[in-house]
């Protein structure tokens, strides 16, 4: 079952967080599904605009449509990863997302209002929800570059005013995460100090953490012994994830872990099986370790087991 991000916050709120997880294709989808229903877990899909023009977005939309008929008892947002106005006015438009990202965050904060207001209000009037972001990450995105060094926190006293003015649903924040891979590779952490900050200003107010693989040494060690080359990788302490729920962190963005288990399976697989030319022998065993891989985090994020709970709050 297709719902909004905010009804997923109101029952995660300084309990839990919510997996937002990016998928790409069929395998992704089906261990994304299974994983979650093993573990019992509301969770959130993300679809990034990469990922709509890697495959089509009607063919992505397409999959989770029939996933929702395959697996009836999940209960799961879709949301836009990411957007622009241009592609979140796309999802809006489509009636299928539930719940859109305008990443104006490279704009100045004046700018960065006005065009989140403009979104929110297309959306809002569809019964669709809205996550924006203030502060920057390091790393790279998808339409902006931001060098590590010059990333930027978020401000909570701006976080504040951005939430009223713009009236956006949830806002992704900065707290010292990154895209990618390769995360604190100086002396950074997690700001939790920041975090409750803004959770003071904000209280209730569901915020957002990107960029929060855990980059598990021993799935690069393993990718590295089978011939990968990913030195220096590092990512989030997933024992920080509850610490951040407290603080009303409600969606927990997780795109490359999932990545390197594809990266870990298929290296791995064709090493030990140099004559092999099927792919649905290494698809089975992708779906079957990124459900593991999911129902792992969903236990990290708290919100394993909390399905029950999910639908009987949806049921009143
Ligand atoms: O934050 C970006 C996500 O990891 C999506 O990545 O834009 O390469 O699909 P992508
Ligand atoms: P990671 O690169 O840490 O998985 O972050 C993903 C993300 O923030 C997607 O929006
Ligand atoms: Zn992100």
């Amino acid at each position: 079952m297709i719902v909004t991000t905010k009804k997923l916050f109101e029952a995660a709120y300084g309990k839990y967080a919510i997996g937002a997880y990016n998928i790409n294709n069929l395998e992704q989808a089906m261990g994304l599904f299974r994983g979650n229903l093993d573990s019992q877990a509301p969770f959130i899909i993300q679809i990034s605009k990469g990922a709509r023009k890697y495959s089509d977005k009607r063919m992505l939309e397409a999959m989770i449509r029939a996933a929702d008929e395959i697996f009836p008892e999940a209960i799961f947002a879709v949301h836009l990863d990411h957007g622009d106005v241009e592609t979140c006015m796309d999802c809006i438009q489509s009636g299928f997302y539930s719940s859109v990202m305008i990443d104006a965050s490279h704009e100045d904060f004046e700018k960065n209002i006005e065009i989140t207001k403009r979104v929110v209000d297309a959306a809002h009037a569809r019964g669709i929800v809205v996550e924006a972001e203030l502060g920057q990450l390091g790393g790279v995105e998808e339409h902006v570059s931001v060098d590590e060094s010059n990333a930027k926190l978020t401000d909570p006293a701006a976080a504040k005013e951005f939430v009223e003015r713009s009236g956006c649903d949830s806002l992704a924040v900065a707290i010292g995460t990154s895209h990618g891979a390769f995360k604190f590779t100086g002396s950074q952490a997690l700001r939790l100090d920041v975090l409750a900050e803004i959770q003071k200003r904000l209280p209730g107010f569901p915020l957002v953490m990107h960029g929060s693989s855990s980059v598990p040494q021993e799935e690069v060690e393993r990718i590295n012994k089978a011939g990968g080359n990913l030195k220096g990788a590092k990512g989030v302490d997933a024992d920080q994830f509850l610490r951040a729920a407290q603080l009303g962190v409600t969606k927990i963005n997780i795109d490359t872990d999932g990545r390197l288990v594809w990266t870990r399976v298929h290296r791995e697989y064709f090493l030990e099986h140099p004559a092999e030319f099927d792919l649905r022998p290494i698809g089975t065993i992708f779906m079957s370790e990124y459900a593991k891989f999911i129902a792992h985090k969903n236990e990290k994020l708290g919100s394993a087991g909390q399905l029950p709970a999910v639908r009987a709050m949806l049921s009143k």
